[in-house]
């Protein structure tokens, strides 16, 4: 992945369970790609169960296959479990942490990220930091307090360099498959604070290498605006990344030599 580069990533979450489904999936995308992908950095995260058939089909036209989650473990009688090792030999070079279902069904915390950011930087791994406020918690003016805590915990002795980068994802909880995605300007606005606080905790030249993207009802019509932002370096979709027509399309928007000829 190049680091100047848009990134966009679907996440499919627990669909996508059918062969007919990936089959069409794959053939629609790389059909509509015609083209190795360039000027943009393209992602698919299915169910680790898919992780390995799609990236053999997918990584040689450039697009890159992600995990939603890693296990805090790397070897052990954890039962259940998904290593960072394990996902390595599966083709993956990214995996999504800390997303707000996973913290609110499944109870993964701040301390959690952090151990997975690890376990992720050791296997070359590229983590796909998620946080995010809560209806109540924007309403309360508690978002900058939430985020900064969400930050600040779960990047306890991180180092952030080249071979080791992170890219932050912000996903308003009011926002992720509600129809209302954050208007551009409140995007904006939090990726900026967003910045702000890594540049506190890194400096800034080190912020700069951090990308932080944007995940909430994001769609063919709304992405164009939210990638036109300055702080906003792509984009994480859930949903609509289930079609690959439509997800082709905001590929599309991210760079204008992206694919369809
Ligand atoms: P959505 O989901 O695009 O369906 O709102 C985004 C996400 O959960 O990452």
């Amino acid at each position: 992945m190049n680091n100047n580069y848009p990134l966009i990533i679907g996440n499919w979450k627990l669909n996508g369970d059918t062969k007919e489904f990936r089959s069409a999936y794959v053939q629609g995308l790389l059909e509509l790609l015609k083209k190795p992908v360039e000027k943009v950095n393209v992602a698919i995260c299915p169910a680790n169960v898919h992780i390995y058939e799609l990236s053999k089909k997918l990584s040689p036209f450039g697009l890159n296959v992600g995990s939603q989650n890693v296990s805090t473990f790397d070897t052990g009688a954890y039962t259940g479990e998904i290593s960072a090792t394990m996902l390595k030999e599966l083709g993956c070079n990214l995996c999504i942490i800390g997303h707000s279902e996973r913290r609110e069904i499944f109870n993964e915390t701040n301390v959690d990220c952090n151990n997975k950011i690890k376990r992720l930087h050791e296997q070359n791994i590229l983590p796909i930091l998620c946080i995010g406020e809560s209806q109540n918690e924007r309403e309360n003016n508690a978002t900058h307090n939430v985020l900064s805590k969400q930050l600040s915990e779960s990047l306890v002795d991180i180092k952030i360099t080249a071979e080791t980068p992170l890219t932050v994802a912000y996903e308003p909880i009011w926002a992720i498959g509600s129809g209302e995605s954050a208007s551009p300007k409140i995007a904006q606005d939090t990726h900026l604070f967003i910045r702000e606080q890594l540049s506190v905790l890194y400096g800034n030249d080190t912020s700069k290498l951090v990308k932080i993207i944007y995940g909430g009802s994001v769609n063919e019509n709304n992405a164009k605006n939210l990638l036109a932002q300055n702080d906003i370096d792509g984009l994480l979709i859930g949903g609509v990344s289930l079609d690959p027509v439509q997800f082709n399309t905001i590929c599309n928007i991210a760079t204008p030599t992206f694919s369809v000829i």
